[in-house]
């Protein structure tokens, strides 16, 4: 789950006026909807909240407080009455997640809500100590313990604010979102009457899962599409490794339109990477039309990339330019710096870049284990391995951190989860990270829905004229299920 990347965000500032409810650095605004592909807008007002540093210390240096930020709306709310729609931020700017979860506002405006989305702690502005946030021990406090706090404070104290105390809560969240609305239902039912998990993988982040699920089904998106295609990429990485293995280094930087001339295995390893991801990021955001998440990516990239990949005569030109199609987005890029595009992580699908990409470097060091591996059999792509013992020696040199085996699945009952209530783990059939979730209902109130033509959490994108059949039935399921919540929550 790679955090979002360091693309400029293509936010408006339209309107700008500090009078809100009575909270500090509030700001109102606009958000104009020039970009094609991107979710219409609804009118967010930005504040912060003052939040408890530490939850669970009373004497740590977390006795104080910082500013968490988080969106909200009223412009659909029945005031009082309507719902409360939160959204449960994950691993970057909280603003990328309400541009492209347009399903959440449209909902909103059907069933009268109140829309919150609140932004995790240590990404985007919600930094607790600025600057020196990821140091060690200041990153500490840096747990899904403390954001599931965080959120659930958030909740009671903007209720009591807003003369809310009577709304149900329904919690929203895609990705390592969605797990964290699992984990709200699980953890604090006082405060939430249910949860949208969308494209959750809450059973492989927890240790319970292949290590080669993952780059597997990466790689049946390709070949779903094109047989021939998983062929050429497959060909393709060998030419690299026949390259590399005779060290014809000017070679690959030529034929990859590389800045630097790679000099060693380190060197290869970063570029095999590099290409791995752009397949995985093209997987994931397998989108019916254009989108501006995690980067820019045209309709349909599978196809783009297939059609790249089959249509040149040279390989490792066509493999170049497939993955141009997530760095060279903008068709501005003359080479390609590999230490600057990719990151090596302990996520092996990517931790994005910038300072959000360290959190979740930091959450994939302690809690969230993505043990994922590509091994050429069951993948079409190079053998890289990333162990348990990978894993924690890399953890141990970056972050002074031993990651805990089974922690997450401890605290949040791994897949035993039939004594729980009013969830949703909707996926989609095209995204690599559906088998790592829940794909079968396990009571009439723990509702699996499959989205036979969606990628990473497309029903919580607004509707689109591109929509395929099946994302349009899974959102009528979750927009009815979730009244029925709502009305259960009301009358019992
Ligand atoms: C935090 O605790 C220290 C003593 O350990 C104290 O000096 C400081 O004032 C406290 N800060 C807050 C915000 O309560
Ligand atoms: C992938 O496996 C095939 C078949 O064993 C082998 O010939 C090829 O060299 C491998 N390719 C890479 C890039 O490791
Ligand atoms: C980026 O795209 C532009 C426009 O298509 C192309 O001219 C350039 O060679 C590409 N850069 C790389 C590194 O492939
Ligand atoms: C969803 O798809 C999976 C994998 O194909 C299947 O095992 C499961 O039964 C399906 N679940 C539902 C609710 O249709």
């Amino acid at each position: 789950m790679p955090s979002r990347q360091g693309f400029v965000c293509v936010i408006a500032l339209l309107s700008f006026y500090s009078e809100t409810q009575g909270l500090p650095h509030s700001r109102r605004f606009q958000v104009k909807n020039h970009e094609h592909g991107t979710d219409p807008k609804p009118k967010f007002t930005e504040k912060y909240f003052p939040q408890i540093l530490d939850h669970f210390n009373y004497n740590s240096m977390g006795n104080g407080t910082f500013d968490q930020r988080y969106l909200i709306t009223d412009e659909y709310w029945k005031r009082g009455y309507g719902p409360i729609f939160f959204y449960t931020g994950n691993e970057g700017d909280i603003w990328e997640f309400a541009l492209n979860s347009g399903f959440i506002t449209e909902l909103a405006a059907q069933q009268r809500a109140l829309v919150i989305f609140a932004e995790h702690r240590y990404y985007g502005k919600s930094l607790p100590f600025g600057e020196d946030s990821f140091n060690i021990p200041e990153v500490g406090l840096l747990t899904v313990e403390q954001a599931l706090a965080d959120y659930a404070i958030m909740i009671t104290e903007l209720k009591g604010q807003l003369g809310a105390s009577a709304c149900p809560v329904i919690v929203f969240g895609g990705s390592y979102g969605g797990m964290l609305s699992v984990y709200m239902r699980l953890r604090y039912p006082n405060i939430v009457a249910g949860a949208l998990a969308a494209s959750a993988p809450i059973l492989s982040t927890a240790g319970m899962g292949e290590p080669k699920q993952f780059f597997q089904d990466v790689t049946s998106d390709f070949e779903n599409y094109a047989p021939e295609c998983g062929d050429a990429v497959r060909g393709a990485f060998q030419r690299l490794q026949d390259l590399a293995r005779v060290e014809d280094y000017r070679r690959i930087q030529s034929a990859f339109s590389l800045c630097q001339t790679p000099s060693s295995d380190k060197d290869t390893r970063q570029l095999n990477g590099f290409l791995r991801n752009a397949f995985t990021l093209m997987a994931m955001l397998d989108y019916p039309y254009s989108t501006h998440f995690m980067g820019n990516m045209p309709a349909n990239p599978v196809k783009v990339a297939c059609d790249t990949m089959l249509g040149g005569d040279d390989l490792l030109q066509a493999l170049r330019d497939t993955a141009g199609i997530v760095y060279n987005s903008t068709g501005d890029l003359t080479c390609f710096d590999l230490y600057t595009l990719y990151v090596e992580c302990a996520d092996p699908t990517g931790c994005g870049l910038g300072f959000n990409s360290l959190a979740w470097d930091y959450q994939a060091c302690t809690e969230i284990e993505m043990c994922f591996e590509s091994n050429n059999v069951t993948d079409m792509f190079p053998v890289m391995p990333f162990t348990v013992k990978s894993r924690e020696q890399y953890c141990s040199k970056r972050w002074g951190v031993i990651p805990r085996l089974g922690w997450l699945k401890t605290q949040f009952w791994g897949d035993a989860l039939s004594t729980a209530s009013n969830i949703i783990f909707s996926n989609g059939d095209l995204d690599p990270w559906a088998n790592g979730g829940v794909r079968k209902s396990l009571s009439s109130s723990l509702i699996a829905i499959n989205i036979s033509e969606g990628a990473h959490h497309l029903d919580l994108r607004g509707a689109n004229d591109a929509d395929p059949a099946s994302v349009i039935k899974a959102r009528k399921m979750e927009s009815d299920t979730i009244a029925q919540w709502v009305k259960m929550e009301r009358y019992g």
